[in-house]
């Protein structure tokens, strides 16, 4: 049975962040609601249970609370934030409603004779956010560490094994916190850190040919980092009873119909069926303008060309998807968490014939499935490739979407990466495209006065999407990126750089 710690989710924003921490530091971690009963919890024979932060305060009538069997069951418990008051409650110590919350960074002094914090400065920086706060501990418990604020900012009932820190030692702002989660994890869990992606790998490929026989799989497979890492995992434990389909929408970069037919059948020789459907689309797009009416349209169309590739294939076993933890884990407080809108080109096909969807990405964070891509041999350009939208280059063609404007997008967009390439910028911007707007304007080209198309770049920052700052690229590799543009295509005589953040905007311009 894999080693694993259980995360119980109170609904704070770094839940997610907590499991991924763990799973750093090679234990794996899943991250359940908070409410999940001690027979469920019991039967994953947990090696320790952290008990998150979350947006309510223990005052609240219905403040969530988890079973406190879990503090029972022979396991280390740490609590993180909220996490800690009820660990604080459950060993008999204090908690207390502060005057005013305290947000940010503090800083704190620790014992560093406890284990938890064996290794870590006397003094350092913690990230703090909340209101409430433990105001004592019983006499058998320790106080583990001091802010200003807080005179418990962490304890220990060493005895019932339990321990809780009221800052957050998953945030990068808290110095030492990997270090404070790995002596929870080695020193009190006694871990021994078997979660690799080497190891998975192994595993996942067994468990996939266990499942799957000699029977069939088939994976719509986009280019992108989940399907591909998917297909790749998938051919390695199944071979040619996987069959991959790649719809051209027409809508790609410019290259990436190739990229994919040369990595997945030159290179790893799989079964790939390529559709190229971009008359289809274009038909389907025709005269449309308005950004939702694009994305729903381009959704359906490709699964009604992903259902005429299935039905000439026939029968197959398995539906393959890459869905991802992030897409799985149900939060522990429904109303807490930011949900993004899903908007991948897909869903569910109605009429493929199949009997069972197999999800073989569905316990991994998104580091962990490129950790795993480049573990099993895909390209490190493809698993360190940006994201791109299902609906691609039509959401960046404001207005009617066109094969001359898809062109001559493909264009703009090929040498504004070559140049974030060249620049060596590629690996440090999450995301950077061109944008094809509606506006064409006056210039002057060769003494000619010339009425084109304005081009806007688009460069951010982020850690999720959720948000994002736009990106400082520096002004002469703007420089550069617009003299080769505006040389090098026809039909573009301005170029403009978007700098603004989302929010208020979004990333895409549809
Ligand atoms: P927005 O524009 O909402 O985008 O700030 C956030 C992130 O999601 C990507 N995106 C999509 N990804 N299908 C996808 O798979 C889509 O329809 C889609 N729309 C936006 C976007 O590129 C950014 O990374």
């Amino acid at each position: 049975m894999r080693e694993m710690v259980v995360v119980l989710d109170f609904g704070g924003q770094y839940n997610q962040l907590i499991a991924r921490r763990v799973r750093d530091a090679h234990v794996y971690a899943e991250l359940l609601p908070y409410h999940t009963s001690l027979e469920k919890i019991r039967e994953k024979k947990p090696i320790g249970i952290i008990l998150t932060g979350g947006p309510r305060s223990v005052y609240e009538e219905d403040a969530p609370k988890c079973d406190n069997g879990i503090f029972e069951l022979g396991v280390p418990v740490l609590g993180i934030c909220y996490g800690s008051y009820l660990a604080a409650d459950y060993v008999g110590g204090e908690v207390l409603r502060a005057p005013s919350g305290e947000y940010g960074k503090a800083e704190t002094e620790y014992d560093v004779s406890s284990i938890l914090f064996d290794g870590i400065n006397k003094k350092a920086i913690s990230w703090m956010s909340h209101s409430d706060y433990i105001g004592s501990v019983p006499a058998d418990s320790k106080v583990l560490a001091t802010t200003d604020t807080c005179p418990v900012a962490a304890f220990s009932n060493e005895q019932k094994n339990i321990y809780g820190v009221q800052f957050h030692p998953e945030v990068q702002h808290t110095q030492g916190g990997q270090e404070i989660l790995k002596n929870f994890l080695y020193k009190i869990c006694g871990a021994k850190g078997d979660w690799t992606m080497k190891n998975y790998a192994q595993e996942a490929i067994e468990t996939i040919r266990k499942q799957v026989g000699d029977k069939k799989v088939l994976l719509a497979l986009s280019g992108g980092v989940d399907s591909s890492v998917c297909a790749v995992l998938l051919h390695k434990a199944i071979g040619q009873n996987l069959t991959c389909v790649f719809v051209n929408t027409g809508l790609m970069r410019k290259f990436e119909p190739e990229e994919v037919e040369k990595v997945f059948t030159d290179q790893f020789k799989m079964n790939l069926v390529h559709v190229d459907a971009e008359q289809r689309f274009l038909e389907k797009l025709a005269g449309v303008v308005e950004p939702e009416k694009k994305r729903k349209i381009i959704g359906e169309e490709f699964i009604r060309v992903f259902e005429d590739e299935a039905k000439k294939i026939g029968k197959v076993n398995f539906l393959a998807q890459g869905t991802i933890y992030p897409d799985v884990v149900e939060s522990g407080v429904g109303d807490a968490a930011l949900i993004k809108s899903h908007h991948n080109v897909g869903g569910l096909p109605d009429h493929v014939d199949f009997d069972e969807i197999i999800e073989p990405l569905r316990e991994l964070f998104k580091d962990e499935v490129r950790e795993l891509g480049e573990e099993i041999g895909l390209p490190h350009h493809m698993v360190w490739r940006q994201p791109f939208p299902g609906p691609g280059l039509a959401i960046r063609i404001i207005g009617e979407v066109t094969k001359p404007k898809l062109d001559l997008l493909r264009d703009v967009d090929f040498i504004f990466r070559d140049e974030i390439a060249k620049a060596g910028l590629d690996e440090k911007i999450w995301q950077y495209f061109a944008v094809l707007t509606d506006m064409r304007s006056v210039g002057v080209m060769g003494d000619e006065r010339t009425y084109d198309y304005t081009v806007a770049l688009r460069g951010v920052t982020s850690i999720d999407a959720m948000t994002a700052d736009w990106a400082r690229i520096p002004y002469e590799t703007l420089e550069v990126i617009s003299n080769r543009i505006i040389n090098e295509v026809p039909h573009i005589n301005r170029l403009v750089y978007d700098i603004t953040s989302k929010p208020p905007a979004t990333i895409e311009w549809e």
